[in-house]
């Protein structure tokens, strides 16, 4: 399809009229999508037609109309007029953007939303078509009649720069990886009867069935992502020194750049900054507020006698509801918890993206206002940052007023409104280990660095080798590459939407590292003690070899704030290709014919924390 805004062969100013056929082409293409609820690329159609709107109508003010003015009074096209009909369709494209805005980030219901934007498209047609009609009828053959040769030269020439200065990339409907596979890592395929057997010697928990016994692992997103050529490369300038490494003021850098807090220490992985975080400002009895902590989080401040308190935003107890944001902390809970337990709370910590309910960003917005909140309350705002740049462009995407911002600019102000962060670098930073505490406030960070010292390592390398900082460093600087971070959110809502498909229920919207199955709707003839999670990951692993985690009652015990059954297939970053994912979703397929007839399963073992590593399951014998 010829895609060009303006057509190369300008011979006369009645030929310019020519582009108004390609304003319909846009527009039907994005009604296409906008019927086809791909609301991204409805919106990305959109923005094209009305730049290329925009820059056609400042062109015609700019270079013509000065000239057509000269035309005198002209019955039935004063400038004015011209002039006036511009403005009046910039308003409709602002009005027309602002509302794919509000469907994308989830703050419209799609249907109604997208039959909201068709009537004002309506009417938008009818203004561009009028528009049109009177340019044709009067005010180009106006313009041939008063234009000198050499005028009439220089505004084709104009309008051809135009199109050549402005052209804009047709956009590509297909999403490929942004790299190519230089290592490979063969994939041991297993028979049916291998993986029953490996699956009971596991006790039925796949966090006991050997790597080379999965044919693909979407246990976690975390520790497990490629690594590129840049990171393994820089991992050779490694300074294993063990106090002062450069490697370690690298890393330092980086962070630094990142988080803009002072104090940079590094860490073995992320539960390590968290557990030193705690034993700095958590007395056993006080409470850590959260939109949700992480699993290893709770454990770790619970270990400590600390109480954690999840506040969920209301809208994500519903998996289908489209809100953008389910990541959000309750502000309206945080004011009355603060209120309640004052006195008690040590800190709040928000976690973005919220892994233990469906992977959901948290709006900027959000982060805004529970840093007014705790900054009135006086209590301090900490980050898990574990995956912040995923989490800053989803923002990008659907939070409005952020669209132009980078996700650097965004995942900054993250940082800037709490005091400290804690990190794990396995997951955003593409890297094997690594983590960091990173801290505003000079005496946190000392009584923090002794804890360091005793637990983890010097405060230069804090657990980690020089390599790994390296690799740490170079990861920072590579995951707030706009192009990965679409291809990223693609894949996982790829998946997602491959599920749906087959009919299995998901959590809605797509977050940004895994897809989260709703086991309690799908396997509804089971109850939640019967842990219809903990029966899906088993019969995914027996299916096709495809390794899941349960996130529900075998996780978290009974209770609790979030009582849903969910099952995440995490995906690892820049490891599996389309073709994995279509077999993943294979796989989902073939069970769908007897979901009803998955098993319960019962805990038969158990460890006092962090039960669902290690416990043992089994089948209840159907009775
Ligand atoms: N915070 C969040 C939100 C996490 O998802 C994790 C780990 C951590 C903290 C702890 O970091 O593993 O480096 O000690 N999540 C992994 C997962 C294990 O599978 O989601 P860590």
């Amino acid at each position: 399809m010829n895609t060009r805004a303006l057509p190369l062969e300008t011979s006369s100013f009645l030929s310019l009229l020519d582009t108004h056929r390609v304003f319909d082409e846009r527009l039907r293409a994005h009604q296409e999508a906008l019927l086809a609820r791909d609301i991204p690329a409805a919106r990305r159609h959109f923005q094209v037609l009305a730049g290329e709107l925009r820059r056609h109508a400042e062109f015609e003010e700019r270079e013509c109309l000065p000239i057509y003015a000269r035309a005198g009074k002209v019955p039935g096209g004063p400038p004015e007029l011209f002039t006036g009909e511009h403005r009046k369709i910039g308003q409709f494209l602002d009005r027309i953007d602002a509302m794919l805005a509000a469907i994308e980030r989830g703050a419209e219901e799609t249907t109604r939303g997208a039959l909201a934007i068709l009537d004002e498209e309506a009417t938008l047609k009818n203004l561009l078509s009028h528009h049109d009609s009177r340019e044709r009828n009067i005010f180009y053959p106006k313009l041939e009649e008063v234009t000198t040769p050499a005028e009439r030269e220089h505004v084709l020439r104009m309008a051809e720069r135009l199109e050549l200065a402005e052209e804009p990339e047709p956009p590509f409907r297909t999403i490929i990886e942004p790299f190519r596979i230089k290592v490979v890592e063969p994939i041991r395929r297993t028979t049916r009867a291998e993986r029953r057997a490996a699956m009971i010697e596991a006790g039925y928990n796949l966090f006991g069935v050997p790597a080379e016994k999965v044919t693909i692992d979407f246990l976690t997103d975390s520790g497990v992502a490629a690594m590129s050529s840049a990171q393994w490369a820089s991992s050779m300038l490694g300074d294993e020194s063990y106090a002062g490494a450069t490697s370690f003021f690298r890393f330092r850098e980086e962070v630094r750049s990142w988080t803009g807090y002072d104090h940079v220490l590094p860490t073995h992985q992320g539960r390590a900054a968290e557990r030193i975080l705690f034993e700095c400002l958590v007395k056993p009895g006080q409470v850590v507020l959260s939109n949700t902590l992480f699993d290893t989080t709770r454990a770790n401040l619970e270990a400590l006698g600390g109480i954690g308190i999840d506040l969920p935003h209301p809208r994500s107890a519903s998996p289908q509801d489209e809100y953008g944001f389910k990541g959000d902390i309750d502000c309206d809970a945080l004011e009355r918890a603060l209120t309640e337990h004052a006195g008690r709370v040590a800190l709040v910590l928000l976690t973005a993206t919220s892994n233990m309910i469906g992977g959901h960003p948290v709006a900027l917005s959000n982060a805004r206002r529970a840093h007014e909140i705790t900054k009135r309350h006086g209590i301090p705002l900490y980050l898990d940052a574990a995956r912040i740049a995923e989490n800053a462009f989803l923002v990008k995407l659907r939070e409005a007023n952020q669209h132009d911002r980078s996700v650097l600019e965004i995942l900054r102000e993250f940082f800037s409104l709490a005091e400290g962060a804690t990190f794990s670098a396995k997951k955003d930073a593409f890297a094997h280990i690594g983590g960091f505490l990173a801290l505003r406030d000079t005496g946190v960070a000392a009584k923090a660095g002794s804890r360091l010292v005793l637990t983890e390592g010097f405060l230069t390398y804090g657990g980690l080798a020089g390599r790994d900082l390296e690799a740490i460093a170079a990861g920072l600087r590579e995951i707030t590459d706009e192009r990965y971070l679409q291809y990223r959110v693609s894949s996982v809502a790829y998946l997602g939407r491959g599920l749906s498909k087959v009919g299995v229920p998901v959590e809605r919207p797509f977050g940004g590292h895994a897809v989260y199955v709703d086991a309690g709707a799908w396997l509804s003839h089971l109850k939640p003690a019967e842990l219809p999670g903990q029966s899906l990951v088993c019969a995914l692993y027996e299916e096709g070899g495809v390794r899941a985690c349960e996130i529900g009652t075998a996780m978290r015990g009974a209770g609790g704030s979030h009582t849903r059954e969910l099952v995440r297939l995490a995906m690892p970053r820049r490891v599996y290709t389309q073709a994995h994912v279509d077999y993943v979703i294979e796989t989902f397929e073939r069970l769908a014919p007897r979901v009803r007839r998955m098993p319960a399963m019962e805990i038969v073992e158990e460890p006092s924390y962090l039960r669902h590593f290690t416990a043992k399951f089994r089948p209840v014998p159907r009775g």
